[in-house]
């Protein structure tokens, strides 16, 4: 599922970038380009990744 449609970032690819280190929003965003245009898409970010941070669920999104 894409979180961030500007960029076509998908939430898969933030899992992984969680899981490659990133652990903020910026961080997100000088690897992948996350809110780096409209910036709508930063909380939902921000809750994927803290989500994939605490090996939680992903509030029912499927993995992509
Ligand atoms: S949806 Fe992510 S910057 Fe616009």
């Amino acid at each position: 599922m894409y979180v961030c449609i500007c960029k076509q970032i998908t939430c898969g690819q933030i899992r992984a970038a969680a899981g490659a280190g990133a652990n903020s929003v910026r961080d997100l965003k000088q690897q992948l380009g996350v809110a780096s245009q409209c910036g709508k898409c930063a909380g939902c970010a921000r809750g994927i990744l803290e989500q994939a941070r605490s090996g939680g669920p992903t509030n029912g999104a499927p993995r992509v």
